[in-house]
């Protein structure tokens, strides 16, 4: 596990306390967290009506979910990467604050065609399949295809070398004032490696099982 003493700006243990880090009042935070409920019981409902793919532990934590659909819901982005969808526990909550916003559009990559069961077909939703082989060099052209992210979000590949260059190419395409995101930044060193080079300082959110790093643009 990667040592994050000393490192990081702020060690929030919620998803409210982690989006104030990134710049956002507590009121604000409360706001959208409050609708949350009403995503987390349509989840619930998904779950129950649908045959999965994946373990159940593939999906975010509870406290990572409710940040994605916070901070979606505050930025209002136009454009909303993900990388690693699995049933797409991730995908329903952002895709759940794009509709809300009644704009945006969320694009999910991945490398297995049977993911999303828990989103199936939805309007502002485009996800692309890639081999495995091609996953770096079709996600390096779709994001020049895409221009510009408010969003970012990686929950793929959770080795230091896939995980640092994904972060490098989706961080040349950030927009000012965007938020960058990573969950399992302590599977190994990147994150915290991505950070030094850019000069970034990190907010990290212990949640459960694991860590999700964030940084604003
Ligand atoms: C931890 S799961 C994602 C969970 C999802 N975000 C959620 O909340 O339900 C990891 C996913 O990454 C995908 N994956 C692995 N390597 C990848 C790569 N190089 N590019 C894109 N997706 C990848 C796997 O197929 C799997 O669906």
């Amino acid at each position: 596990m990667a040592d994050f003493g000393g490192r990081s700006g702020s060690l929030a243990t919620t998803a409210a306390a982690f989006v104030q880090t990134l710049g956002w009042s507590m009121p604000q935070v409360s706001e959208v967290l409050d609708e949350y409920q009403e995503v987390e019981s349509r989840l619930n409902d998904r779950y129950k009506e649908c045959a999965l793919e994946f373990p159940v532990t593939h999906g975010v934590e509870a406290e990572t979910g409710a940040f994605l659909y916070a901070i979606a819901r505050l930025l209002k982005p136009k454009t909303v990467v993900e990388t690693g969808v699995a049933d797409g526990r991730s995908s329903f909550v952002i895709l759940s604050a794009l509709e809300r916003n009644g704009s945006g559009a969320l694009y999910s990559f991945d490398i297995r065609p049977q993911v999303g069961k828990l989103v199936g077909h939805h309007p502002q939703w485009h996800l692309q399949i890639s081999k495995p082989q091609e996953a770096l060099s079709s996600f390096v052209r779709a994001l020049r295809r895409l221009g510009a992210i408010d969003l970012f979000f990686h929950d793929s590949d959770h080795r230091y070398l896939s995980q640092l260059i994904e972060y490098e190419q989706a961080w040349r395409c950030m927009t000012p004032g965007s938020v960058f995101a990573s969950d399992d930044v302590d599977d190994s060193r990147a994150f915290l490696d991505f950070c030094d080079r850019n000069g970034t300082t990190p907010s990290l959110l212990l949640d459960r099982r694991k860590v999700i790093g964030a940084v604003r643009r």
